[in-house]
């Protein structure tokens, strides 16, 4: 059948190419699962209002429930149809005939149509993101329970720095990622609200019941005002700029599995099923999973820059631009559970080499300023006289009694042996466990400090897994009551 929207006021017959190019087809196969659910939420309201009768609705609804249980077929996609909803809206005509399906669109317009499916699609997106980051942040903790005590090199500037512990390190990216987690969660409470009913964008004269559409697709409430409903992206702006911070902390966490991995600092040892070998030298183990892992953040901010771009200069209220931005949505935020989970997966089947840290752990002077900070302790020296001491040791390339003792002398005009300092408690000092045991302020690397940590934050994770099944489970028995409903109806 045709276009049943383009009859009326347009003639001529269009290429394909200008067909194509006008179709929004692609990208709202994301939508057609949502499209199928707001006809229902939308003929329900229009029959319990009494705006279409009861025996029409029972019509229409048949074979949209039919579409749902079965999938939307494949002529409802053909790009003749400008998109998804008007492809659906003539299969529908062609098996209820237009008495009845003509009628469905009462009160609406593809413009709330359209707004309403992306933000349930989005939404049902992030609900999966976010059970994704709860699985990875489940893993990392698991992780780090077994670590506490593995004592290895910390960095900055990429060079050895403090020893810290691998537990510290990877409770880092736990703690990152739980704020990459609420950030989602928080843009829930501006997506899951409903643009239905604000039609074209004046709304309608029709005694339509917003309210009503809006309890049953699962949303919290309104996008009240009807222009911004229907013109609004910023949401799915948000959601793609607040994926682009997730997948950037996962960058990092890639990059750094890609370092540890590298013959010169094997840290780690990734499971096989994440790396790949190379067609010429037969020797190759490559972390091809991180890597692509790692470009992902790259990837998603083009899109996001894409979608940001495409609305920044629209006037009110709706443009067909808008419908240019929603590839690069889908695209950009329906990979993302997947690589989540792939690092999950890596993370927890990796096998760290706590021999390799712990041989590092001491490397490049780094118990220095744990040494500095013992003189300060010991011999009541101010930071910046120990930090001088020390510093003259290692620009002598050891610390021994000697060279640390004439520092002293040349920096403070006085000896340390003379006040007690052995070769023992300098050797003491410079133990790695020494200094990471002692860094047990809160959050710090030292074990006990650690086994702290794990414990508030295996809180923040099960406060945070409750909150999302809370939302869900309300979203979920609101559709399942909408498809009750329906199907009442149309059994009528
Ligand atoms: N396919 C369109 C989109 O994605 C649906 C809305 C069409 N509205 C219109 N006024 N042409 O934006």
């Amino acid at each position: 059948m045709k276009d049943v929207i383009r009859q009326g006021r347009l003639s001529g017959e269009r290429t394909q190419d200008i067909e194509s190019f006008l179709s929004s087809m692609e990208a709202d196969r994301f939508i057609a699962e949502p499209d199928l659910l707001v006809d229902m939420a939308h003929l329900l309201m229009l029959a319990r209002q009494n705006i279409v009768p009861q025996e029409i609705a029972s019509t229409l609804m048949k074979p949209l429930l039919t579409m749902f249980q079965e999938g939307v077929p494949d002529d409802a996609f053909d790009e003749q149809y400008e998109d998804i909803h008007a492809g659906i809206e003539s299969g529908l005509t062609r098996k209820a005939g237009p008495e009845a399906g003509g009628r469905l669109h009462i009160g609406r317009s593809r413009n709330d149509e359209v707004a309403t499916c992306i933000r349930i699609k989005t939404r049902n997106e992030v609900f999966e993101q976010l059970h994704a980051i709860i699985r990875l942040r489940r893993v990392l903790m698991n992780r780090a329970r077994e670590c506490t005590d593995t004592i290895m090199p910390g960095f900055t500037h990429l060079q050895h720095a403090q020893p810290t512990t691998l537990a510290h390190h990877l409770l880092a990216y736990e703690q990152a990622f739980g704020r990459d987690f609420s950030r989602l969660y928080d843009s829930l409470s501006r997506v899951n609200l409903s643009p239905l009913g604000a039609a074209a964008f004046a709304s309608t004269g029709y005694p339509i019941d917003r309210k009503m559409t809006a309890d049953m697709l699962g949303f919290d409430g309104l996008v009240l005002n009807t222009m911004d409903a229907v013109a609004g992206r910023d949401t799915a702006a948000e959601v793609l700029a607040a994926d682009t911070l997730l997948l950037t902390t996962l960058s990092r966490f890639c990059e750094e599995l890609v370092i540890w991995s590298s013959a010169f600092v094997k840290f780690v040892d990734l499971n096989e099923i994440y790396c790949s070998t190379s067609s010429i030298m037969p020797q190759k183990k490559n972390p091809d999973v991180a890597e692509i892992l790692r470009s992902r953040a790259g990837s998603l901010l083009g899109e996001f820059v894409s979608a940001i771009t495409i609305t920044k200069g629209l006037p009110m209220s709706y443009n067909r631009d808008l419908q240019d931005l929603n590839p690069h949505l889908w695209r950009g935020i329906t990979g993302i559970r997947r690589d989540i989970d792939l690092l999950a997966g890596m993370i927890r089947t990796a096998r760290f080499d706590t021999d390799r840290m712990s041989e590092e752990a001491g490397k490049g002077f780094s118990t220095a300023t744990e040494l500095a900070d013992q003189l300060v302790r010991q011999y009541d020296l101010p930071f910046r006289t120990a930090h001088h001491i020390v510093g003259h040791a290692v620009r002598e390339g050891e610390m021994t009694i000697r060279t640390l003792d004439d520092a002293a002398v040349e920096v403070t005009g006085s000896s340390l042996t003379s006040r007690g300092l052995t070769q023992k408690i300098i050797d003491k000092a410079l133990e790695p466990a020494t200094g990471v045991a002692i860094r047990s302020a809160v959050g710090g690397p030292a074990p006990a400090a650690i086994k702290d940590a794990i414990k508030m934050r295996e809180q923040v994770l099960s406060d945070d897994e409750a909150a999302l099944l809370q939302r869900e489970t309300t979203v979920e028995e609101s559709i399942a009551g909408l498809i009750r409903e329906a199907k009442r109806i149309a059994d009528l």
